[in-house]
Order: structure tokens, then sequence, then C-alpha cells
């Protein structure tokens, strides 16, 4: 059985790093005997806007459809496409008629890294944030009134689903299950948002009651940030609607470092439509052209594919093979943002030579 990869670098450093993905997983495939077939895409990117007025062609939901992942670099180029349209245009197209109602994002603090938490040590930060991806304050349920007149009212609801919550919990909770803390935290804010929010709190509880083993705790947004901070360690497993979830999940990966290593994943848990890897980051106009980004938020989303794909011993494999060039610290292959004078290409084949052993 081969798997379908759909490859789309997308713009700025993305066409950059996405080489050093590609070298990486297939070091990992070859390595693993895992058949992949890697089919190339110029589209969602602001290259192809420019020559055909828009971010995709009109068939991309025929083309990537059957893909068994897609593997992105990423998108933007501000200088000739507004940001709004080059990521509404191609990303959240991709999120919302695929499904991916999981947005995974692992913060994992890397040996060589340092963390801009005081003391802070590689063990000490290594926890998921699962953020719901489809529904909750995300809504287009509101509208305007008396615009422009001193009555001027401005409406925009939350939207929760009790088919939307229960699955994201419940991929939550399988993630904590098969983790050795097997612990869930959820993101609430039952004492202001008075209704969604308890609501969410009892299908945590209802959802619970399927994993006596995942022992569960729960914490305001406003305290759980200051946490995230001043307690990293507590974590293994965080829980949270799209809105919190999106804060949680820059806030945790920025515990750890630099934006250049964080990987992740947009996933339709059922495989109904394909799932989306991708660095944290974006196409960084300030430093496209010079060679010299980190190409570990790239390779790390390789790993989570490949895991994803059902391959956990391939993804484990490119993950202690960055650890091990992190950890190493040859200044010649590190790239500048880890302390380093190394290029993206220097540092791929490193990882890259790693992984086939
Ligand atoms: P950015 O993530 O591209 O860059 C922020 C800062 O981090 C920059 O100083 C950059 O040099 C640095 N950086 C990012 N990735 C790095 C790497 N791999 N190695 C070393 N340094 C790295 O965010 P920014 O500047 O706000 O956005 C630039 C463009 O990217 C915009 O068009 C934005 O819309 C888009 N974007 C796309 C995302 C995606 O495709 N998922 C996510 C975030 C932004
Ligand atoms: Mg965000």
């Amino acid at each position: 059985m081969t798997h379908r990869i759909a490859v789309i670098p997308g713009d700025g450093i993305g066409k950059e790093v996405m080489p050093e993905g590609l070298r990486a997983l297939e070091a990992a495939a070859a390595r693993f005997g895992i058949d992949l077939t890697l089919e190339h895409f110029d589209f969602a990117s602001c290259d192809y806007y420019a020559a055909h007025g828009q971010m995709l062609p009109d068939d991309w939901f025929e083309q990537l459809k059957d893909a068994d992942a897609i593997f992105y670099g990423a998108v933007g180029w501000p200088e000739t496409v507004p940001d709004h349209i080059s990521l509404w245009g191609s990303l959240l197209q991709f999120r919302r008629r695929f499904d991916q109602y999981v947005n995974l994002r692992p913060c994992k603090l890397l040996p060589g890294v340092k963390s801009p938490l005081a003391d802070r040590e590689p063990g000490d930060i290594d926890f998921y944030v699962v953020r719901e991806n489809t529904e909750g304050e995300y809504s287009s349920v509101g509208g305007k009134m008396f615009e422009g007149t001193e009555r001027e009212v401005v409406i925009q609801e939350t939207v929760m689903t009790r088919t939307g919550v229960d699955r994201v919990l419940k991929y939550a909770y399988e993630l904590a299950q098969s983790r050795p803390r097997r612990k869930l935290t959820s993101a609430t804010k039952s004492n202001g948002i008075a209704i969604t929010m308890p609501w969410w709190d009892e299908r945590v509880k209802a959802m619970g009651a399927h994993y006596p083993e995942v022992s569960v705790d729960q914490f305001h947004i406003d305290i759980l940030t200051a946490n995230f901070v001043m307690h990293p360690d507590w974590f293994d497993v965080v829980v949270a609607s799209n809105l919190f979830g999106d804060i949680l999940s820059d806030l945790g990966p920025a515990c750890t470092g630099t934006i250049g290593v964080a990987p992740s994943a947009n996933i339709n848990p059922e495989g109904r439509f394909p799932s989306l890897f991708e660095p944290v980051h974006g196409s960084a106009p300030d430093i496209a052209g010079r060679g010299i980004a980190n190409p570990i938020g790239q390779v790390w989303s390789a790993a989570m594919m490949l895991e994803h794909l059902g391959h956990p011993a391939a993804g484990q494999a490119i993950v202690d093979a960055f650890e091990a060039v992190l950890a190493e610290g040859d200044k010649a292959v590190l790239t500048p943002d880890v302390g380093g004078q190394g290029t993206t290409e220097a540092m791929g084949r490193a990882i890259a030579e790693r992984i086939a052993g």
C-alpha cells in the first residue's frame, strides 16, 4: 500500500524548508520500508495568485481530496497579496472543506534550544495542545445593525454543537490515554461565559466516563495562560475551544523557544478527508531567500504525518534525529535562530543522515 502525499511548499521560506522536510520524510520512509507517492502542487501560494488571480484552482478539492495527507510549507507574501486573501484563499479552505476539526500542536522544550522561561530544561515542558478547529467562537452567526449611527450594534455568537465538541474531546482523551502520564487539562471560563462554558465542562465530564484511566483537571483560561508560563511541567494534554485553543497553541510553543521548530497538524481523525501537516511559522519574508530558515518545524511536521499515517516508529526516528542534531550543537550545522551559522540545507542534511542511521 502506498500513501499519497500532496506536497505544497507555498511561499517564502516554505519553499526553503520543504525540501528538508521531504529529505527527512524520504529518509524515514526508506529506513522503515514505507511506500510514499509524492504529488507536487504549485497552488496555495502567492506566485500562483500572481499568475491566476486566485490562490487555488477551481477544482482544488477534486485534486486533493483523495490524498492521504497534505504536507504544507507556509503561505503569505504581504508585499503582493494581502494576508487575509492568501490565508482565507488557501489554508482555511483546506481546514474547513476537509473537516480538519482537530488542531494539534506539541509543545516540547528541545535540547539546545533556550526557553524564554528561566531555568527550564528539556523534559520540563512536553505537552500537546488540542484545539477545536471548526466552530465555537469562530462562527459566522451574527451581524451588524444601525451601522454608523449612535445605535450601532454588533453581535457574533459562539456556536458549540454536541457533535463538534464531543469529537474533539474524544480525540483529546484518546491522546491522553496513549501517553504515560494520562492527564487531560480542559480550558474553560465557566465563571464568565456562563452558558457555553459550563456546558463544555459537562461534556468534558461526560466524555471522561469512557476514559477512567485519564485524570482530568480544568482551569479558567486566564489562570491557565499564567500556568503555561509558571508551571509548564503540570501539563500533558490540554484541550480547548477554538478561541482558547488559538491562544494556547501559540503560547505553548512560544514557551519552548524559537518558532522555527514548532510543528502542527490539522486532523480529520476519521480519515474521511486528508489531514494537513505544516510548521507553525509563516513564510518569514524577513529572512526568505537567504537559506537560513530553521527546517525543524517542517521536519517535525513530517514526523507527525508519519505517525498519523500509522508509522509511529518512523515518526519517532525523525524526532530522535533532530533532537540529536540539536543536542550535538555543531555551530556549522545549526541555523542562526538556534545559535549557529549553518544553513537550512546543512541542518536538513544532518537530520536526514541521522534518520538513515
Ligand atoms: P512568520 O512566522 O513568518 O515570522 C515571524 C518571525 O519568526 C520572523 O522574524 C521570522 O524570521 C521568524 N521565523 C519564522 N520561521 C522561522 C524559521 N523556520 N527559522 C527561523 N526564523 C523563523 O510570521 P509573520 O512574519 O507574522 O508572517 C509572515 C507571513 O506568513 C504572512 O503573510 C502571514 O500571513 C504568513 N503566515 C502563514 C502561516 C501559515 O502558513 N500557517 C502562519 C503564520 C503566518
Ligand atoms: Mg494563531
